[in-house]
């Protein structure tokens, strides 16, 4: 046994850290060989609430779960954290867009950066869900003195989950058999799922499913707007699938399970400038990692001037975003 992995999630008595803890406490985020101490935040309202979701995660006798601190102050809950998952912030109900959101959630993520600073360890990485994700990701860092700009990612995973479920239907073949497929850009209608450079069964993905009008048109739109969809069918926004994400994207970049030889994983990362995409905002990338807390963006990827188009429209929104918040910055 390794020792144990001091993990924080803001938010927890939410939907989305209710289906989150309790994979987290389970080892599905760090493997079955890593004990996990949680230390949840919230409001000072949702603390009873929490306080429930605590007796919980006791009673599944978790043998990785080393310990649980509840409590409604940023410097406690981040004092010593490995991992920083934010994702306490107001979801978008009907009608609304993440970009919505900005300024109600931004300012929660300046006083987070900061505490992230203070308090949080050495090494501490920081993946954010809180709409609008991207944004909200450069909020934290920009007010996170002293902590690595590569440290704060946002989450783009769900979007690639998506997609790769609509493309795995659509050629009647198993998910798994679906690979390389990047989400560029935003967290928001602009995103770019990028089915050119994705393969099906080691194939390029455009040799199995040749109708481009679909992969242009009805592909596109339905994973871009997957997430309003569910708030239409659910009344309240994606909560498990957006945990199996957080997963998925925590155990790539720092949970000990690299990315698979050959293939990739969407991540948003700060720009370096690479295909473009300008320093200084946080863009969905596809990106290598070594489960050990690396990443690094796949380069010499080909993208079709559709996907170039596409790109720079996304680009667009997340500079008009970061406009939008440079009080925050
Ligand atoms: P929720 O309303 O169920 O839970 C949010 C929790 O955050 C609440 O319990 C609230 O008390 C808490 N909170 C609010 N302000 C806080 C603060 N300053 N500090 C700590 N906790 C605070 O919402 P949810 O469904 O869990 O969604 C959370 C966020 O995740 C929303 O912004 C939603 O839009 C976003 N989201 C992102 C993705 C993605 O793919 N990036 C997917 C789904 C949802
Ligand atoms: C999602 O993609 O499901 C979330 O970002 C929630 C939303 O507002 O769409």
């Amino acid at each position: 046994m390794s020792s144990p992995v001091r993990v924080t999630v803001t938010g927890a008595a939410g939907q989305i850290g209710y289906a989150l803890l309790f994979r987290i406490a389970s080892g599905q985020m760090f493997g079955p060989d890593t004990p996990v101490q949680l230390r949840l935040l919230e409001i000072t309202p949702a603390l009873g609430a929490l306080e429930g979701v605590a007796m919980e995660l006791d009673d599944c006798a978790f043998p990785l779960l080393a310990g649980i601190e509840l409590t409604d102050s940023a410097e406690t809950a981040f004092d010593g954290a490995n991992l920083a998952c934010l994702v306490g912030a107001k979801p978008r109900g009907p009608g609304m867009e993440r970009a919505d959101l900005l300024k109600d959630n931004g300012a929660i993520f300046t006083g987070q950066g900061r505490a992230i600073a203070s308090s949080g360890a050495d090494d501490i990485k920081v993946a954010v869900v809180g709409n609008p994700a991207n944004t909200n990701a450069l909020i934290a860092s920009a007010n996170a003195d002293g902590v690595p700009l590569e440290r704060f990612t946002a989450m783009v995973r769900l979007d690639e989950n998506r997609a790769k479920t609509q493309l795995a239907q659509k050629a009647g073949v198993p998910v798994a058999d679906v690979t390389n497929l990047a989400v560029w850009g935003n967290h928001s209608p602009t995103m770019v799922p990028d089915f050119d450079n994705a393969r099906i069964g080691g194939t390029p993905l455009t040799d199995v499913i040749t109708d481009r009008a679909w992969l242009e048109g009805e592909f596109l739109s339905t994973v871009q707007q997957r997430g309003k969809a569910i708030i239409d069918a659910r009344g309240s926004s994606s909560a498990a699938s957006a945990a199996n994400a957080l997963i998925d994207h925590v155990a790539n970049w720092t949970g000990g399970k690299p990315t698979p030889e050959g293939d990739w994983v969407s991540m948003a990362i700060p720009s370096d400038g690479s295909y473009g995409v300008p320093e200084g905002i946080i863009s969905g990338f596809p990106v290598t990692t070594d489960g050990a807390g690396s990443y690094e963006i796949v380069q010499g990827l080909q993208l079709t001037d559709f996907a170039q188009g596409k790109l720079e429209a996304t680009i667009a929104e997340l500079q008009e975003e970061r406009t939008a918040v440079a009080d925050m910055l």
